[in-house]
């Protein structure tokens, strides 16, 4: 029997990501802050699944909270074979206004939680052979978006995911950067970004963007972008010169100030 940990599991992808794999076989370990809901979504998937679903509440941006998560899965007694880095979020409004507190916070979730729980499982992988890191990175990553830490954040992924995947060659141990568009999910209303103006085409939906995620991963991909349409925007990011990009996603972009 494999398991699994998730990140962020209560809601939006995190959540996707917790019932795909218990539909799987997997048991899991959901982490995320709100006690009540991971409650109930270890009912559901022991219900529906037949699910061991251990909860580890626990805000992942206070240390004491984040060193628990690290030793659940340096434990070598009760092995990990999928981490999935999902917990992350967004602000909106101009970064000189952003309170200080938040941006840490954001730093610490999107970037230090990512990097600290790999390296907490990265060695107990190695020493068995095998397992899988997907750490939720964005297709913002891609672009210098005015205005947010958050691309720059999501960029630190991408890259980070790159090298350590580089590194593990060959080891068994597998690192994919998760790289999604706009997906439905509570995070544009958590960060009070209006998004009304964003068209149909370009919305996800987290099921299959998790169904891809995993077909991606299985096929030795390390960076994954779901969905064509953002196949395309991130091809051709990469085709035009650096400042004719700024400017399109200054101006394109919905939400972001
Ligand atoms: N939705 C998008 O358009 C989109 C696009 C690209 C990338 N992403 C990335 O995908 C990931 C998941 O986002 P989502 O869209 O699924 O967001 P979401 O629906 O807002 O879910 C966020 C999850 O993270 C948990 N979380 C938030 N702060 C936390 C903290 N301090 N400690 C522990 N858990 C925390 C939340 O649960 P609690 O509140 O209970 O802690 C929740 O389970 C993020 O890394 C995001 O940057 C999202």
């Amino acid at each position: 029997m494999s398991t699994a940990l998730v990140t962020g599991a209560t809601a939006g992808i995190g959540r996707a990501f917790a019932r795909r794999l218990a539909a799987e076989g997997y048991d899991l370990v959901l982490v995320a802050r709100d006690s009540e809901r991971l409650a109930s979504l270890a009912e559901y998937l022991g219900d529906r699944y037949g699910t061991v679903a251990e909860r580890l509440p626990a805000d992942l941006t206070r240390d004491e909270e984040l060193a628990e998560v690290e030793r659940r899965l340096g434990d070598a007694t009760r092995p990990i074979d999928l981490l999935v880095n999902n917990a992350g979020f967004g602000t909106s409004g101009a970064f000189w206004d952003t309170d200080p507190e938040t941006l840490r916070q954001q730093v610490d979730l999107n970037v230090t939680a990512v990097l600290r729980l790999t390296r907490a499982v990265v060695p107990v992988m190695r020493d068995f052979g095998r397992g899988d890191v997907i750490n939720l990175s964005s297709v913002a990553g891609f672009f210098a978006m005015s205005g947010s830490t958050y691309s720059a954040t999501k960029a630190y992924v991408t890259t980070f995911s790159e090298g350590l995947s580089a590194a593990l060659a060959d080891t068994g141990v597998r690192v994919m950067a998760l790289c999604p568009g706009f997906t439905r999910t509570e995070f544009h209303q958590r960060a009070q970004l209006e998004m009304s103006s964003l068209p149909k085409a370009f919305w996800l939906d987290a099921d299959t963007l998790v169904h891809e995620a995993l077909r991606d991963l299985r096929r030795g991909r390390t960076v994954s972008i779901p969905g064509a349409q953002y196949k395309a925007v991130v091809a051709l990011g990469k085709l035009i010169p650096n400042r004719l990009q700024r400017f399109v996603v200054s101006h394109a972009a919905p939400g972001r100030t």
